[in-house]
Protein backbone atom coordinates (compact mmCIF):
# COMPACT_ATOMS: atom_id res chain seq x y z
CA UNK A 1 0.00 0.00 0.00
CA UNK A 2 1.23 3.27 -1.29
CA UNK A 3 2.53 5.23 2.02
CA UNK A 4 0.15 8.48 1.24
CA UNK A 5 -2.55 5.84 1.64
CA UNK A 6 -1.25 4.08 5.15
CA UNK A 7 -0.85 7.43 5.93
CA UNK A 8 -4.22 8.67 5.85
CA UNK A 9 -5.74 5.38 6.65
CA UNK A 10 -3.90 5.41 10.13
CA UNK A 11 -5.07 8.93 10.74
CA UNK A 12 -9.02 7.04 10.96
CA UNK A 13 -8.00 3.96 12.62
CA UNK A 14 -5.49 4.23 15.54
CA UNK A 15 -2.19 1.73 14.71
CA UNK A 16 -1.58 1.57 18.34
CA UNK A 17 -4.51 0.27 18.91
CA UNK A 18 -6.03 -0.70 15.56
CA UNK A 19 -9.57 1.12 16.81
CA UNK A 20 -10.99 3.99 15.37
CA UNK A 21 -13.78 6.51 16.80
CA UNK A 22 -15.03 8.77 14.61
CA UNK A 23 -17.80 11.58 15.02
CA UNK A 24 -20.52 11.53 12.14
CA UNK A 25 -21.97 14.66 11.73
CA UNK A 26 -23.05 14.81 8.05
CA UNK A 27 -26.75 14.00 8.96
CA UNK A 28 -27.65 17.10 7.37
CA UNK A 29 -26.73 16.05 3.35
CA UNK A 30 -30.17 14.65 3.06
CA UNK A 31 -32.09 15.34 6.04
CA UNK A 32 -31.51 19.14 6.65
CA UNK A 33 -31.41 20.76 10.32
CA UNK A 34 -31.63 17.40 12.21
CA UNK A 35 -32.44 17.40 15.90
CA UNK A 36 -29.26 18.82 17.92
CA UNK A 37 -27.66 19.16 14.72
CA UNK A 38 -29.38 22.64 13.64
CA UNK A 39 -26.06 24.76 14.65
CA UNK A 40 -23.40 22.68 13.66
CA UNK A 41 -20.27 24.41 14.85
CA UNK A 42 -22.16 24.31 18.46
CA UNK A 43 -22.77 20.32 18.67
CA UNK A 44 -19.00 19.80 16.54
CA UNK A 45 -17.03 22.29 18.84
CA UNK A 46 -17.38 20.22 22.48
CA UNK A 47 -16.81 17.21 20.55
CA UNK A 48 -13.69 17.79 19.02
CA UNK A 49 -11.38 16.59 21.57
CA UNK A 50 -12.62 13.14 21.79
CA UNK A 51 -13.32 11.75 18.94
CA UNK A 52 -10.06 10.43 16.48
CA UNK A 53 -11.91 11.59 13.20
CA UNK A 54 -15.07 13.96 11.71
CA UNK A 55 -17.70 12.60 9.23
CA UNK A 56 -19.17 15.65 7.58
CA UNK A 57 -19.77 17.93 4.30
CA UNK A 58 -17.40 20.28 3.05
CA UNK A 59 -20.40 22.61 3.68
CA UNK A 60 -20.15 21.93 7.16
CA UNK A 61 -16.35 21.25 7.37
CA UNK A 62 -15.75 24.84 6.03
CA UNK A 63 -18.53 26.71 7.84
CA UNK A 64 -18.35 24.99 10.93
CA UNK A 65 -14.94 23.46 11.84
CA UNK A 66 -12.10 25.44 13.00
CA UNK A 67 -9.20 24.51 10.12
CA UNK A 68 -6.80 25.35 13.03
CA UNK A 69 -7.76 22.24 15.53
CA UNK A 70 -5.89 19.22 13.47
CA UNK A 71 -8.89 16.78 13.24
CA UNK A 72 -8.70 14.22 10.39
CA UNK A 73 -11.63 14.15 8.09
CA UNK A 74 -13.85 11.90 6.33
CA UNK A 75 -15.13 13.90 3.65
CA UNK A 76 -18.93 12.90 2.51
CA UNK A 77 -18.74 13.12 -1.12
CA UNK A 78 -22.00 11.69 -2.17
CA UNK A 79 -25.56 13.13 -2.33
CA UNK A 80 -28.21 14.68 -4.37
CA UNK A 81 -31.12 12.81 -2.38
CA UNK A 82 -32.95 14.12 0.48
CA UNK A 83 -35.83 12.67 2.95
CA UNK A 84 -38.86 13.91 1.54
CA UNK A 85 -37.78 13.12 -2.24
CA UNK A 86 -38.86 10.42 -4.01
CA UNK A 87 -35.56 8.23 -3.82
CA UNK A 88 -33.10 8.21 -0.87
CA UNK A 89 -30.99 6.00 -3.30
CA UNK A 90 -30.62 8.02 -6.37
CA UNK A 91 -26.85 9.74 -5.48
CA UNK A 92 -24.60 10.70 -7.70
CA UNK A 93 -20.81 11.92 -6.55
CA UNK A 94 -20.85 16.01 -5.84
CA UNK A 95 -17.84 16.87 -4.61
CA UNK A 96 -14.79 16.78 -7.05
CA UNK A 97 -11.23 15.24 -6.19
CA UNK A 98 -10.05 18.61 -6.33
CA UNK A 99 -12.06 20.30 -3.64
CA UNK A 100 -11.56 17.24 -1.40
CA UNK A 101 -7.50 17.67 -1.72
CA UNK A 102 -8.13 21.55 -1.33
CA UNK A 103 -10.16 20.63 2.30
CA UNK A 104 -7.23 18.22 3.49
CA UNK A 105 -9.38 15.73 3.41
CA UNK A 106 -7.71 11.92 4.95
CA UNK A 107 -10.43 9.83 3.42
CA UNK A 108 -13.61 10.31 1.24
CA UNK A 109 -17.34 9.31 1.98
CA UNK A 110 -20.06 7.59 -0.27
CA UNK A 111 -22.90 5.75 -0.13
CA UNK A 112 -23.89 2.70 -2.11
CA UNK A 113 -27.33 1.51 -2.02
CA UNK A 114 -27.32 -2.45 -2.79
CA UNK A 115 -30.82 -4.12 -3.51
CA UNK A 116 -32.09 -0.70 -4.18
CA UNK A 117 -33.85 1.10 -7.63
CA UNK A 118 -30.18 3.06 -7.88
CA UNK A 119 -27.87 0.35 -7.29
CA UNK A 120 -25.77 0.10 -10.27
CA UNK A 121 -25.21 3.93 -9.99
CA UNK A 122 -23.99 3.72 -6.63
CA UNK A 123 -22.01 0.70 -7.03
CA UNK A 124 -20.43 1.94 -10.09
CA UNK A 125 -19.49 5.50 -8.65
CA UNK A 126 -17.97 3.62 -5.81
CA UNK A 127 -15.73 1.89 -8.81
CA UNK A 128 -15.17 5.17 -10.14
CA UNK A 129 -14.25 7.19 -6.68
CA UNK A 130 -12.17 4.84 -5.93
CA UNK A 131 -9.95 4.60 -9.00
CA UNK A 132 -9.51 8.45 -8.56
CA UNK A 133 -8.74 8.97 -5.14
CA UNK A 134 -6.12 6.27 -5.19
CA UNK A 135 -4.22 8.11 -7.85
CA UNK A 136 -3.71 11.06 -4.83
CA UNK A 137 -3.68 7.85 -2.01
CA UNK A 138 -6.40 9.01 -0.75
CA UNK A 139 -8.76 6.15 1.30
CA UNK A 140 -12.19 5.64 0.85
CA UNK A 141 -15.05 4.81 2.77
CA UNK A 142 -18.14 3.28 1.82
CA UNK A 143 -21.14 3.04 3.60
CA UNK A 144 -23.47 0.45 2.95
CA UNK A 145 -26.48 2.66 3.05
CA UNK A 146 -30.27 1.38 3.71
CA UNK A 147 -32.11 4.45 3.32
CA UNK A 148 -35.68 4.68 5.43
CA UNK A 149 -35.01 0.75 6.10
CA UNK A 150 -32.43 1.63 8.88
CA UNK A 151 -32.88 -1.61 11.45
CA UNK A 152 -34.56 -3.58 8.92
CA UNK A 153 -31.23 -5.45 7.55
CA UNK A 154 -30.23 -8.99 8.73
CA UNK A 155 -26.16 -10.51 8.88
CA UNK A 156 -27.03 -11.71 4.68
CA UNK A 157 -28.07 -8.06 3.10
CA UNK A 158 -25.39 -6.73 5.59
CA UNK A 159 -22.72 -9.49 4.71
CA UNK A 160 -23.60 -8.57 0.77
CA UNK A 161 -23.44 -4.94 1.05
CA UNK A 162 -20.03 -5.02 2.32
CA UNK A 163 -18.52 -7.23 0.47
CA UNK A 164 -19.93 -5.67 -2.85
CA UNK A 165 -18.06 -2.64 -1.63
CA UNK A 166 -14.90 -4.26 -1.09
CA UNK A 167 -14.73 -6.01 -3.97
CA UNK A 168 -15.02 -2.29 -5.95
CA UNK A 169 -12.08 -1.05 -3.83
CA UNK A 170 -13.33 0.38 -0.84
CA UNK A 171 -10.79 1.01 2.01
CA UNK A 172 -12.94 0.73 4.91
CA UNK A 173 -16.83 -0.02 5.16
CA UNK A 174 -19.24 1.73 7.17
CA UNK A 175 -22.13 -0.65 8.06
CA UNK A 176 -24.95 -1.38 10.69
CA UNK A 177 -25.08 -3.70 13.58
CA UNK A 178 -26.76 -6.73 13.74
CA UNK A 179 -27.55 -10.64 14.82
CA UNK A 180 -24.51 -12.46 13.51
CA UNK A 181 -22.42 -9.69 12.83
CA UNK A 182 -19.45 -11.62 13.25
CA UNK A 183 -20.65 -13.30 9.73
CA UNK A 184 -20.57 -9.70 8.75
CA UNK A 185 -17.04 -8.81 9.71
CA UNK A 186 -15.74 -12.28 8.45
CA UNK A 187 -16.65 -12.15 4.67
CA UNK A 188 -15.09 -8.61 4.46
CA UNK A 189 -11.81 -8.50 3.52
CA UNK A 190 -11.40 -4.65 5.14
CA UNK A 191 -12.27 -2.93 8.05
CA UNK A 192 -15.79 -2.49 9.45
CA UNK A 193 -16.88 0.86 11.34
CA UNK A 194 -20.48 0.64 12.49
CA UNK A 195 -22.66 3.30 12.36
CA UNK A 196 -24.81 4.04 15.54
CA UNK A 197 -28.28 4.60 14.20
CA UNK A 198 -31.40 6.30 15.42
CA UNK A 199 -30.88 7.18 18.96
CA UNK A 200 -31.67 5.03 21.80
CA UNK A 201 -31.11 5.01 25.27
CA UNK A 202 -27.42 5.98 26.64
CA UNK A 203 -26.86 2.02 27.91
CA UNK A 204 -27.86 0.28 24.64
CA UNK A 205 -25.77 2.14 22.70
CA UNK A 206 -23.32 1.71 24.66
CA UNK A 207 -23.94 -1.65 24.52
CA UNK A 208 -23.98 -1.67 20.52
CA UNK A 209 -20.34 -0.49 20.78
CA UNK A 210 -19.16 -2.77 23.06
CA UNK A 211 -20.90 -5.87 20.64
CA UNK A 212 -19.69 -4.37 17.48
CA UNK A 213 -16.02 -4.33 18.95
CA UNK A 214 -16.83 -7.65 19.92
CA UNK A 215 -17.76 -8.81 17.05
CA UNK A 216 -14.62 -7.68 14.89
CA UNK A 217 -15.31 -4.06 13.75
CA UNK A 218 -12.58 -1.46 14.15
CA UNK A 219 -14.54 0.78 16.22
CA UNK A 220 -17.98 3.51 15.49
CA UNK A 221 -18.81 5.98 13.26
CA UNK A 222 -21.27 7.14 15.38
CA UNK A 223 -23.60 10.47 15.29
CA UNK A 224 -26.74 10.68 16.75
CA UNK A 225 -26.58 8.85 19.77
CA UNK A 226 -24.12 10.90 20.82
CA UNK A 227 -24.72 14.59 20.17
CA UNK A 228 -28.45 13.71 20.78
CA UNK A 229 -27.68 12.46 24.05
CA UNK A 230 -28.26 14.15 27.34
CA UNK A 231 -24.93 15.05 27.40
CA UNK A 232 -22.83 14.67 24.58
CA UNK A 233 -19.61 15.44 25.98
CA UNK A 234 -19.94 12.14 29.13
CA UNK A 235 -21.76 10.03 26.51
CA UNK A 236 -18.87 10.38 23.98
CA UNK A 237 -15.90 9.56 26.35
CA UNK A 238 -18.00 6.90 27.42
CA UNK A 239 -18.18 5.26 23.87
CA UNK A 240 -14.12 6.53 23.77
CA UNK A 241 -13.73 3.64 26.84
CA UNK A 242 -15.16 0.79 25.10
CA UNK A 243 -13.49 1.67 21.34
CA UNK A 244 -9.89 2.59 23.36
CA UNK A 245 -10.04 1.59 26.73
CA UNK A 246 -11.62 -1.87 26.46
CA UNK A 247 -14.47 -1.41 29.08
CA UNK A 248 -17.05 -3.44 29.07
CA UNK A 249 -20.85 -2.27 28.91
CA UNK A 250 -21.62 -1.68 32.70
CA UNK A 251 -17.69 -0.34 33.05
CA UNK A 252 -18.44 2.15 30.17
CA UNK A 253 -22.08 2.97 31.65
CA UNK A 254 -20.66 3.88 34.94
CA UNK A 255 -18.10 6.03 33.85
CA UNK A 256 -21.41 7.53 31.69
CA UNK A 257 -23.19 8.32 34.73
CA UNK A 258 -20.12 9.64 36.92
CA UNK A 259 -19.19 12.01 34.23
CA UNK A 260 -23.01 13.21 34.10
CA UNK A 261 -22.57 13.95 37.55
CA UNK A 262 -19.55 16.11 37.69
CA UNK A 263 -20.95 17.82 34.90
CA UNK A 264 -24.74 18.12 35.58
CA UNK A 265 -24.94 21.01 32.61
CA UNK A 266 -27.77 18.99 30.98
CA UNK A 267 -27.11 19.26 27.75
CA UNK A 268 -25.53 22.50 26.21
CA UNK A 269 -27.01 21.35 22.74
CA UNK A 270 -30.52 21.95 24.06
CA UNK A 271 -31.08 25.30 23.37
CA UNK A 272 -31.13 24.57 19.66
CA UNK A 273 -34.20 22.77 20.01
CA UNK A 274 -37.05 25.40 18.82
CA UNK A 275 -40.56 22.81 18.46
CA UNK A 276 -42.80 21.33 20.19
CA UNK A 277 -41.59 23.63 23.68
CA UNK A 278 -45.36 23.49 25.91
CA UNK A 279 -46.04 26.58 27.84
CA UNK A 280 -45.71 26.64 31.29
CA UNK A 281 -48.91 27.33 33.59
CA UNK A 282 -50.01 30.70 33.75
CA UNK A 283 -48.79 32.31 30.33
CA UNK A 284 -52.01 34.10 29.28
CA UNK A 285 -50.32 33.95 25.71
CA UNK A 286 -51.41 32.24 22.71
CA UNK A 287 -49.67 31.58 19.47
CA UNK A 288 -51.10 31.04 16.12
CA UNK A 289 -51.81 27.72 15.00
CA UNK A 290 -48.52 26.62 13.06
CA UNK A 291 -46.00 28.95 15.66
CA UNK A 292 -43.88 26.45 17.52
CA UNK A 293 -42.33 29.08 19.55
CA UNK A 294 -43.73 29.06 23.14
CA UNK A 295 -42.73 32.09 26.19
CA UNK A 296 -41.56 31.08 29.22
CA UNK A 297 -44.11 32.46 32.08
CA UNK A 298 -43.19 36.31 32.94
CA UNK A 299 -42.18 36.91 29.84
CA UNK A 300 -43.03 40.20 28.29
CA UNK A 301 -42.58 39.06 25.51
CA UNK A 302 -42.89 41.55 22.45
CA UNK A 303 -42.92 40.00 18.70
CA UNK A 304 -40.44 41.41 16.36
CA UNK A 305 -41.74 44.10 13.98
CA UNK A 306 -43.23 42.60 10.68
CA UNK A 307 -44.48 39.52 12.76
CA UNK A 308 -48.37 38.91 12.11
CA UNK A 309 -49.36 37.08 15.32
CA UNK A 310 -52.84 37.82 16.78
CA UNK A 311 -53.16 37.74 20.52
CA UNK A 312 -56.38 36.48 22.17
CA UNK A 313 -59.12 38.08 23.35
CA UNK A 314 -58.37 38.62 27.16
CA UNK A 315 -54.49 39.69 26.40
CA UNK A 316 -53.13 42.60 27.57
CA UNK A 317 -49.17 42.18 25.97
CA UNK A 318 -48.17 45.73 24.87
CA UNK A 319 -46.55 46.12 20.73
CA UNK A 320 -43.59 47.45 20.71
CA UNK A 321 -43.17 50.81 18.74
CA UNK A 322 -43.75 50.02 14.95
CA UNK A 323 -45.23 46.57 15.45
CA UNK A 324 -48.13 46.86 13.24
CA UNK A 325 -50.07 44.01 14.89
CA UNK A 326 -53.75 43.97 14.61
CA UNK A 327 -55.62 42.79 17.73
CA UNK A 328 -58.39 40.36 16.75
CA UNK A 329 -61.98 42.40 17.35
CA UNK A 330 -62.79 41.74 21.26
CA UNK A 331 -59.21 42.50 22.52
CA UNK A 332 -59.52 45.53 24.90
CA UNK A 333 -55.87 46.14 25.19
CA UNK A 334 -53.66 49.58 24.81
CA UNK A 335 -51.07 50.27 22.12
CA UNK A 336 -47.96 51.62 24.06
CA UNK A 337 -47.98 55.22 23.24
CA UNK A 338 -46.06 56.44 20.41
CA UNK A 339 -47.25 53.15 18.37
CA UNK A 340 -49.16 53.97 15.13
CA UNK A 341 -51.03 50.70 14.40
CA UNK A 342 -54.33 50.90 13.20
CA UNK A 343 -56.82 48.90 14.80
CA UNK A 344 -58.84 46.76 12.45
CA UNK A 345 -62.15 48.13 11.67
CA UNK A 346 -64.90 46.35 13.68
CA UNK A 347 -62.82 46.93 16.87
CA UNK A 348 -63.74 49.55 19.52
CA UNK A 349 -61.01 50.08 21.82
CA UNK A 350 -59.81 52.81 22.73
CA UNK A 351 -56.27 54.21 23.01
CA UNK A 352 -54.40 55.43 25.94
CA UNK A 353 -54.63 59.44 26.96
CA UNK A 354 -51.47 60.63 25.06
CA UNK A 355 -51.19 58.23 22.09
CA UNK A 356 -51.41 59.75 19.14
CA UNK A 357 -52.67 57.52 16.82
CA UNK A 358 -55.18 57.82 14.50
CA UNK A 359 -58.23 54.96 13.78
CA UNK A 360 -58.07 54.42 9.79
CA UNK A 361 -61.38 55.71 8.49
CA UNK A 362 -64.55 53.09 8.61
CA UNK A 363 -63.01 52.01 12.40
CA UNK A 364 -65.65 53.21 15.01
C1 LIG B 1 -24.96 7.80 7.06
O1 LIG B 1 -23.95 7.68 6.48
C2 LIG B 1 -25.28 8.94 7.91
O2 LIG B 1 -25.08 10.07 7.21
C3 LIG B 1 -24.48 8.97 9.20
O3 LIG B 1 -23.15 9.31 9.00
C4 LIG B 1 -24.52 7.63 9.88
O4 LIG B 1 -25.81 7.15 9.89
C5 LIG B 1 -23.93 7.66 11.26
O5 LIG B 1 -24.65 8.44 12.11
P1 LIG B 1 -25.66 7.82 13.18
O6 LIG B 1 -24.80 7.22 14.26
O7 LIG B 1 -26.44 8.98 13.67
O8 LIG B 1 -26.50 6.78 12.48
Amino acid sequence: MDWGLQNRISRIIKPTDNRALMLAVDHGYFLGPTEKLEVPRKTISPLLTHCDSLMLTRGVQRTSVNPKFPIPIVLRVSGGSSIIGTDLSNEEITVSIKDAIRLNASALAMSIFVGSKYEKQTIVNLGKLVSEAEEFGIPVLAVTAVGKEIGQKDARYLSLACRIAAEQGAHIVKTYYCDNFEKVVDSCPVPIIVAGGKKIPERNALELTYNSIKGGAVGVDMGRNIWQSDNPISMIRAVRSIVHGNSNVNDAFTLYQKLCKENPVKNSLKKQKIKNIQPKKGNNFQPKKGNNFQPKKGNNFQPKKGNNFQPKKGNNFQPKKGNNIQPKKGNNFQPKKGNNFQPKKGNNFQPKKGNNFQPKKGNI
